[in-house]
């Protein structure tokens, strides 16, 4: 059984119409919200001796599961006590407005778009209703997405953020459709690869991991998402592995 109707798996627009699922709001004793707090713990796993500040979780290809896996766990992060900045930094396909129904007048574009004087960041990033959670939303959509996140003011706005924040979360485009992920993850501490069960196919994820080495990217493992089986709760499963010394 499913948590909601699947639409179409391959290309959904189902987050950007109407905002992605967050059980661990909803239903935080769901055995789903609990899959995500594993999630969590393994990413925090990953680097024990070096806290991470800033994560992307990205996919090979579009609507793996990016923006419901991120928002969710992004969440987890705020539920345990950290302050959290969730941006949507997937400029194209942008959820982060519609999954807290906040405004997307304003966002990730209008910041890297103005000059670091003129802008008032307490205007743009948004209170999430979740505590210990900010969202700042993509904004309007910008003509060179990649060029935007690839640019030195995409560094200095991380670097203003990351003195007020303990986490900070991106929600970042699939490697294989566009260069913007690529662009973006050398200023990052890891990326996480989420893989859409019996969807992502084997050498999608080689290339999404080959391409992340080539960027010069931590890779921090994989979720696995939508795992049918035994321990999928509701067919809405969520596994975690390891990645760096996959092929
Ligand atoms: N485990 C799951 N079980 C059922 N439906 C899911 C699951 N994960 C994601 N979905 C659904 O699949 C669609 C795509 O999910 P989502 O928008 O989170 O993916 P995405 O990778 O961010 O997509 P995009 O590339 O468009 O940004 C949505 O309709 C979402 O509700
Ligand atoms: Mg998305």
């Amino acid at each position: 059984m499913g948590l909601f109707k699947r639409k179409n798996k391959k290309y959904s627009t189902d987050t950007m119409d109407n905002g992605a699922m967050l059980i661990t709001v909803a239903d935080p004793k769901n055995p789903v919200a609990e899959q995500f707090r594993t999630i969590r713990t393994n990413i925090h796993f990953m680097s024990v001796d070096k806290p991470l500040r800033r994560v992307a979780f990205t996919s090979s290809n579009v609507s793996e599961g990016k923006s419901t896996v991120t928002a969710n766990v992004a969440i987890t992060w705020a539920q345990e006590g950290k302050r959290v900045l969730l941006i949507d930094a997937d400029l194209r396909r942008s959820t982060l407005n519609t999954t807290f129904g906040v405004p997307n007048h304003h966002g990730l574009t209008t910041v890297l778009t103005s000059a670091v004087s003129e802008i008032d960041l307490s205007q743009v990033i948004i209170d999430s209703g979740v505590e210990n959670l900010d969202v700042l939303p993509a904004g309007p959509v910008p003509p060179n997405p990649s060029e935007l996140l690839n640019s030195q003011r995409m560094t200095a706005f991380l670097d203003a953020v990351e003195p007020i924040y303990d986490i900070i979360v991106l929600d970042v485009p699939p490697l294989l459709e566009v260069t913007d992920t690529q662009a973006l993850s050398g200023k990052l501490d890891g990326v996480i690869l989420v893989v859409r069960a019996g969807v992502t196919q084997k050498a999608a994820v080689s290339r999404a991991v080959e391409m992340l080495k080539i960027s010069k990217a931590r890779l921090l493992g994989y979720v696995m998402n939508d795992v049918d089986g035994e321990d999928a709760a509701y067919g809405y499963g969520y596994g975690y592995g390891y990645g760096e010394e996959e092929k």
